[in-house]
């Protein structure tokens, strides 16, 4: 499946969650099964590809496509959690994103050391997400040079940043 028949399976849902902003939502891809597998065959290639060691998650729905791809792969999956859901000791990372504002956990036990970490994710916008699950990654030991994402709302502006953070990412779709 392409890119073009992916982005037919995503629902555009215009002024969700604020006005202005046009929300483009993965449930339509993620209940269509072609598309669902296609989506975590071609993101688990990439996986594949970079010889990753363990796959990353941003809940939620970096969940769905992260824990999919992991197994895929044969890998184990590690989440990073939104607040106060970790029962153990963690790190924290505070962050903004196109509609708000938010905080990730990592249990930093989850990292073996040096492992090369994919960190994964259905959309990256502005990238305040990803920067914030990258430097948790990061400080707990792990090698992160890869992104994967469904979808790139390139105009954001995340996906560059990501880069200049030395983490190349990688999409499905990009959306202007
Ligand atoms: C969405 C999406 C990404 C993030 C991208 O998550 O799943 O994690 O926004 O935005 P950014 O690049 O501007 O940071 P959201 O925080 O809405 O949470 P959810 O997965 O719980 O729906
Ligand atoms: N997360 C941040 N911006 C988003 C958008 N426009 N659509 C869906 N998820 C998002």
């Amino acid at each position: 499946m392409n890119s073009r028949q992916l982005q037919a399976l995503v629902r555009t849902v215009p002024d969700f969650p604020a006005p202005g902003i046009m929300f483009r939502d993965l449930t339509t891809l993620f209940a269509d099964p072609a598309g669902l597998a296609a989506t975590v065959d071609q993101l688990a290639s990439h996986a594949r590809s970079i010889g990753a060691d363990a796959i990353a998650g941003i809940e939620a729905r970096g969940f769905i496509l992260g824990a999919a791809i992991a197994a895929a792969c044969g890998k184990g999956f590690v989440p990073l959690r939104k607040a106060g859901k970790l029962p153990v000791p963690v790190i924290e990372a505070e962050y903004e994103l196109e509609y708000g504002n938010d905080r990730l956990e990592l249990d930093p036990t989850l990292i073996a050391d040096d492992a090369n970490i994919l960190l994964v994710d259905d959309l990256i916008a502005t990238g305040g997400t990803a920067l914030a699950a990258l430097g948790l990654l990061r400080r707990a030991g792990a090698r992160v040079t890869h992104g994967a994402f469904a979808i790139d709302l390139a105009d954001l502006g995340g996906s560059k940043a990501l880069r200049e953070a030395d983490c190349a990412p990688f999409s499905l779709m990009a959306y202007p």
